[in-house]
């Protein structure tokens, strides 16, 4: 038998707090999270807008500072952002002052002129930027200025990505051909990716599990397994089974006008039986409701 992978990244019993706009209020955001990440994993994050995924990733990626808990990259505590990990924003990632070429570029510093312009040659191509190497980030379109930052996130080649919406900006066949094409670099370079999107389709499409956070403050509500082999077939029974199994486990219909909670948290919501049990630790699982600290 194989031995599990070893983990990439493992939260313990994480709390996050924001202060308030008064004086001793707090925004409690997320509370009891724990999570193992192995190796070479691809795992999706999806949940209620405001719930706190992006805190969360930022925690891990070291830009934030937990209230309480423990977060371990790679064996070790997190204490700051490292070069062997990238950050993908929502947003406004890449730097206004370089071109397309220097900010794909950026992390290349130990290669080689040859290697860097090879390398950036072919992460320039991949998303579809070739012609644009000399223009800045303000003489692109949002969509392309968002494919800029994943080509510069691809060519660091980093250990692991972190990626918070990445494709929300991009347009509909853009964002599917990214999400093939992440599909291939994963499978080929075998990189840990921790994936936040709003998107539950791509969730699916993309994940090896995808893990539904609550309303705020936010724990892993369900961690759902994807075992559907790639490349996965949108139209096919058994992804669109996962992904309506997904909305209904987040308490949402796909039918304008039926009733379904809005609220990731409602414990009457049914939660996906059979290949979709729940995995996960017991506070993966665990489904909590609002409460003080
Ligand atoms: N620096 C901050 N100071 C105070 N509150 C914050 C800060 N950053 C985030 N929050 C609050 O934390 C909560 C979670 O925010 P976060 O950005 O993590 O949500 P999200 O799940 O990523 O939402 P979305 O899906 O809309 O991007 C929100 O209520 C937000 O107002
Ligand atoms: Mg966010």
């Amino acid at each position: 038998m194989n031995s599990p992978a070893p983990s990439a990244v493992s939260i313990r019993d994480l709390w996050m707090s924001f202060p308030g706009k008064l004086p001793g209020e707090h925004i409690h955001v997320l509370e009891r999270v724990s999570l193992e990440v192995s190796e070479g994993e691809f795992v999706c994050l999806v949940g209620p807008s405001g719930c706190g995924k992006s805190t969360l990733l930022n925690i891990v990626a070291g830009f934030l500072l937990q209230t309480r808990g423990e977060v371990i990259v790679e064996g070790r505590p997190v204490l700051g952002p490292d070069r062997r990990r990238v950050f993908v924003f929502q947003e406004n990632g890449v730097f206004p002052w370089l071109t397309v070429a220097d900010n794909v570029g950026f992390g290349l510093s130990g290669k080689s002129a040859v290697e860097r312009r090879d390398i950036v040659a072919h992460y320039i191509d991949m998303v579809g930027l070739r012609g644009f190497e000399r223009a800045y980030p303000r003489e692109l379109s949002g969509g392309m200025r968002q494919r800029a930052e994943i080509a510069r996130a691809l060519a660091a080649n980093p250990d692991i990505i972190y990626m918070d919406e990445p494709f929300g900006a991009l347009d509909f066949i853009t964002r599917l051909k990214m999400r093939a094409d992440l599909t291939r670099i994963w499978q080929s370079e075998k990189k840990t990716i921790l994936f936040v999107t709003h998107d539950i389709e791509e969730a699916v499409q993309l994940a090896d599990r995808v893990l539904i956070m609550s309303q705020r403050p936010a724990t892993i509500q369900t961690v759902v397994p994807i075992t559907l082999p790639r490349p996965r077939d949108l139209d096919s029974r058994d992804y669109i089974a996962m992904r309506d199994r997904i909305f209904a486990a987040m308490g949402m219909s796909l039918r304008i006008g039926e009733a379904g909670s809005p609220s990731g948290n409602d414990k009457s919501t049914p939660t996906s039986p059979g290949p979709l049990a729940t995995g996960g630790s017991a506070s993966e699982r665990e489904s909590v409701g609002a409460s003080e600290r």
